[in-house]
């Protein structure tokens, strides 16, 4: 057994956890959205106008606070009048990014302004600058918030909806370095400049307009962005990251060795170097920092599940996911004075899923249990916390972790990399006057996953956790991920 020190400090606040952070994304891809959240009124699983409501429940168990739509690639083809008014009329359209299958735009505006009010959320919307207009992505603005009486909120109340929705955060484009028009940075700089002059505060509500960010490491595209952007143009920059150990051969989603596993754990620690470096340059344009970073896809991307549509990126998940989604929510933690939302890409059976669906069935993915494990850092501040340092497989952190306090509880969550090593952790606890530790921990075999004939196979359980004066004492077995809970 291993022994890890560490040492958390609670009066020492690095920055406060924006709840977004734990956002995700759904796109018109594959089953993320018709099949997943979405079944129409006349389905027989349950539902709520159309959507589904075992979905709305493990959304809101895990507290979404924002959720990303309508893509991705999907929002730079995306026109939002063909999605609203009565569903016999909409007009359909080719889905050219995803399988090239025929989208009757039966999920529009109003549905997904629907599923944020049932889920508590907050919408982010992504508006298309690759193939639509100024005027198209204005008058969008204008239609979803609006009190004035004009065409296009008379048409709003036509389409059944009187009073303007609340969206705050606007994507204008998606990758537009590629699948969003190619652009080099210069040039999309110019078009979001002036994109986003027509995209209006209207009746009260305050856009938080987010520009498209980096592919990943492409510093070069957040320098552009940073020289001719000000604050008062943009809010947020949204950087893609992808946990990929070889695009040209991207791995199975539950059949990998040893070696697949730790080279993944590499590629998601990555981020954590990228998100240092883009903060650098932020920093130097924005000391203050009133432009945020926003991590708007994340995720793993394995190949397709055998026998399912290539285009439709349905992929398993299992305990090497959930490893991964705790490395990434720690360094999400520990960045937030910059980071201020992420979103899992994507919800609903596409990616890095934390719901996949069958018919009536739904099941819950290891990563859905490590955003449980992690939603009492929402709206927290975090503070300092530091693990001595030691490694797993190819150079991976041996234990990641992060803490928060929120109303004088603390939360410390933690990953243990390792396939072998169990890890005795002993960490002091300063500033903070506890005497109780309850733990949580989702822990199995790393390739364990759940499936629609057993649902529950990796799930929860509680731990065991001891505080002794100032110290917690802490067991975590090979391929764990754990919360602890620090109170008086
Ligand atoms: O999440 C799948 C795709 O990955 C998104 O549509 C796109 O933005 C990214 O390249």
């Amino acid at each position: 057994m291993k022994k890890v020190t560490m040492l958390v400090n609670a009066r020492d606040v690095q920055g406060h956890i924006n709840p977004e952070i734990y956002g995700h994304f759904s796109e018109h891809l594959g089953r993320c959205i018709y099949d997943g959240i979405y079944v129409g009124e006349n389905s027989d699983v349950p539902n709520v106008e159309g959507i589904r409501t075992d979905i709305i429940e493990a959304f809101r168990n895990i507290r979404v606070p924002v959720l990303r739509w309508p893509g991705g690639c999907f929002a730079d083809e995306y026109h939002w009048k063909d999605g609203i008014g009565p569903k016999e009329n909409r007009k359909s359209m080719v889905n050219t990014n995803w399988g090239g299958v025929t989208e009757d735009n039966s999920f529009g505006t109003h549905e997904f302004l629907k599923l944020c009010e049932l889920v508590g959320c907050k919408p982010y919307i992504n508006a298309n600058v690759g193939s639509g207009t100024v005027q198209e992505m204005s008058e969008w603005v204008e239609y979803m918030t609006s009190d004035n009486q004009t065409p296009l909120t008379q048409l709003r109340a036509q389409n059944g909806r009187k009073e303007p929705w609340k969206v705050q955060y606007l994507g204008i484009g998606n990758e537009n370095w590629g699948g969003g028009g190619c652009m080099r940075a210069e040039r999309y700089v110019d078009e979001y400049r002036r994109f986003q002059t027509f995209c209006r505060n209207h009746s009260g509500n305050e856009l938080y307009k987010i520009a498209c960010g980096p592919n990943a490491d492409d510093y070069q595209w957040m320098e552009t962005l940073m020289k001719n952007l000000q604050h008062f143009m943009v809010k947020g920059i949204d950087l893609h990251y992808y946990t990929v150990y070889d695009w040209a051969k991207k791995g199975h989603a539950t059949e990998f060795d040893e070696e697949a596993y730790y080279k993944t754990l590499v590629s998601a620690n990555r981020l954590d170097t990228i998100l240092t470096r883009h903060t650098e340059i932020m920093n130097r344009y924005d000391p203050d920092n009133q432009i945020g970073l926003v991590v708007g896809e994340w995720g793993c991307w394995y190949e397709v599940e055998e026998g399912t549509n290539p285009g439709f990126l349905y992929q398993q998940n299992t305990m090497r996911d959930a490893i991964v989604a705790g490395m990434e929510l720690n360094i999400f933690n520990r960045h937030c004075k910059r980071v201020v939302m992420a979103n899992l890409a994507q919800a609903v059976n596409v990616l890095q899923s934390v719901i996949l669906t069958r018919d009536g069935k739904m099941i819950k993915t290891p990563t859905y249990h490590v955003f449980d494990l992690y939603k009492e850092h929402q709206d927290a501040d975090a503070v300092y916390c530091y693990t001595q340092e030691d490694y797993s497989g190819e150079n991976v952190p041996l234990v990641t972790s992060s803490a928060s306090v929120k109303d004088g509880t603390m939360t410390l969550t933690l990953t243990n990399t390792s396939l072998t090593e169990e890890v005795c952790i002993e960490s002091e606890i300063v500033g903070l006057d506890c005497s109780r530790a309850t733990a949580r921990i989702l822990t199995d075999e790393v390739h364990a996953y759940n499936d629609f004939d057993s649902p529950d196979r990796v799930g929860i359980r509680d731990w065991a956790a001891q505080v002794e004066g100032r110290t917690l004492h802490l067991q975590l077995p090979p391929c764990s991920v754990v919360s602890v809970t620090l109170e008086k």
